[in-house]
């Protein structure tokens, strides 16, 4: 997918552009989302993907402008067709989430009103969003509850959430993202929590979402056979930033980023649900240490002398396929070629 020149959406129905998030670390804040680009169309999933605290939550969040205290967002646009998202006043904010952009959150807990039955709450929101009656509004919160396997639902919408299991009331979250049927649905982690014979059942629910009204998904994700399965696109993070991004066979079956492929080494017959992303070995920094230059650096079996104090450089390999990496474009040309050689192998490890 071409990024629109302009400032709009263009053909998309999310344009995230050059996205900043920091958090303190002692006396300076670090960006845990680093100039993330991105735009998702209509009907289209893009799958994120990447090791734990690389940034993933924090951009779904930064989208809703949800990001907990003392983070902040610090620049960048996020575009809903004309809206930029980042410049609504408080009012518009809250009816846009939910109703344009809603998010099933990685913890569910967190965003259920623990004093309110979990089925009024689902009743409120789309009476808040939809001229509609609360009866109409009743039996659509009934039917999403079967929909998303809520055994017993007409009884079950009663219930409050301290009464649910966390596998319940991830269903709940579910049925209250899919219920106001968004323009775009930020999905963290959201069958994770669930066994596999439920996830199945709503990652169907939710391309059913799609199929009838046009949903961009933006699919946060550490199963690779969910991303198999429902992805068109992926983009790939590591330490606040993206870097690689692209069709997904052609970033699955011919990754480029030297993240990427070790992310995806080592995992004979990964098309199957259930089955995470490989771990790289190593470490993967904190925040307060991450450096000027290419972050993925001190774990990289192609790193070259100037990929710790550079960021590394944009390039695309072929169209629609970005990727982020000294190594993929050579050598500055203020660096002398000589000294630009792959560390070896070697000095790998410590
Ligand atoms: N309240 C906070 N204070 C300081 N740093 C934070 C805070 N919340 C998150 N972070 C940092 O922001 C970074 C990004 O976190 P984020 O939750 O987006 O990661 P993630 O990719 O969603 O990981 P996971 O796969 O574990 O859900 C992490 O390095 C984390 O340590
Ligand atoms: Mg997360």
């Amino acid at each position: 997918m071409a990024a629109a020149k302009n400032d709009s959406a263009g053909s998309e129905s999310v344009r995230v552009r050059d996205l900043v998030t920091t958090f303190p670390y002692g006396s300076r804040r670090v960006a845990v989302v680093d100039q993330v680009s991105f735009g998702v169309a209509p009907g289209e999933v893009l799958a994120l993907v990447g090791e734990s605290g690389c940034g993933k939550s924090m951009t779904a969040l930064s989208m809703l402008r949800l990001v907990p205290k003392p983070g902040r967002v610090e620049g960048g646009s996020v575009r809903l067709g004309e809206t930029e998202v980042l410049e609504l006043d408080v009012p518009a904010m809250r009816r846009l989430r939910g109703h344009q952009m809603a998010m099933i959150f990685q913890e569910p807990m967190s965003s259920l009103n623990p004093v309110q039955a979990v089925g009024a709450q689902v009743v409120e929101a789309i009476l808040l969003h939809e001229d509609t009656t609360v009866r109409a509004a009743r039996k659509r919160t009934v039917e999403l509850f079967a929909a998303v396997g809520i055994p017993d639902p007409r009884t079950r919408i009663d219930a409050y959430p301290h009464q649910l299991s966390g596998g319940l009331k991830q269903r709940v979250m579910i049925a209250m993202a899919l219920a106001l049927r968004p323009t775009v649905l930020l999905a963290d982690e959201p069958t994770t929590a669930l066994d596999v014979t439920i996830q199945a059942q709503i990652l169907r629910l939710m391309r059913e979402l799609q199929r009838d009204t046009g949903t961009a998904i933006l699919l946060i994700t550490h199963d690779l056979g969910v991303v198999n399965e429902m992805a068109d696109r992926v983009a790939v993070m590591y330490g606040g930033k993206i870097v690689e991004m692209g069709n997904r066979r052609a970033v699955l079956g011919e990754p480029s980023h030297p993240y990427t492929r070790g992310l995806l080494a080592a995992m004979p017959g990964r098309a199957r649900r259930g089955e995470p992303l490989h771990e790289i070995t190593g470490v993967v920094p904190q925040p307060a240490e991450w450096q000027r230059g290419c972050r993925f650096a001190s774990r990289c079996p192609e790193r070259l002398p100037h990929c710790t104090d550079q960021p590394a450089p944009r390039s695309e390999p072929s169209p629609a396929r970005e990727v982020f990496c000294h190594a993929r474009v050579g050598a500055p040309r203020d660096i002398d070629p000589g000294s630009s050689r792959p560390v070896v192998a070697a000095e790998e490890g410590e």
